[in-house]
């Protein structure tokens, strides 16, 4: 399967919201869904959304390696989340809590952004079977599943934004990493 480029922050179709899916397990569906893992294994993302390649539907893809779930929560014993296809998605914080991470997204590549998150949620949604499910998900992974989910509603992750200036570009962070303790 080919991969799709990524629209990048400006285009229109970000911004839109995205159609609801009728059919979760129509042909059609799981092959927009291998294109958009082509495409997000090309690009080298963690999560991507349909309207990242143009296609302005309520799906969204995403993996998240285990090792990023014990830097990001440093939690020794996080396990990792295999690639998930959620259709339709809903989100449901649980209780107030807040937490800041790091974002990036592969329609503003280079950048950096430190985003304020529910911690806690839960997400349901369709697979390509069609079956619904429902998840809780805590901390880094919370924090895709939003991230992700937030492209259907045409937000883009500075739009969470609370401080401006933690908008950055991901070499100088490198190059300065002594400046960003957290
Ligand atoms: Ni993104």
């Amino acid at each position: 399967m080919t991969a799709m480029p990524i629209l990048k922050m400006g285009n229109p179709v970000l911004r839109e919201i995205a159609a609801p899916i009728e059919q979760p397990a129509a042909p059609e569906i799981r092959e927009l869904v291998e294109m958009m893992k082509a495409s997000m294994k090309a690009a080298g993302g963690v999560g991507l959304a349909a309207p990242q390649i143009g296609i302005s539907k309520r799906l969204v893809i995403f993996e998240v390696p285990g090792e990023r779930i014990r830097a990001e929560d440093g939690n020794a014993a996080g396990d990792g989340i295999g690639q998930t296809v959620l259709i339709n998605p809903e989100i449901i914080p649980i209780g107030d809590e807040t937490s800041l991470g790091w974002e990036g997204c592969l329609s503003a590549p280079g950048l950096r952004g430190l985003v304020p998150r529910h911690h806690r949620i839960i997400y349901k949604g369709y697979n390509l079977d069609g079956e619904f499910s429902e998840v809780e998900a805590t901390g880094f992974h919370a924090r895709v599943v939003q991230h992700e989910c937030d492209h259907l509603d045409g937000i883009l992750y500075p739009e969470r934004m609370t401080d401006m200036r933690e908008l950055v570009y991901e070499s100088e962070m490198q190059a300065f990493m002594e400046s960003y303790n957290r």
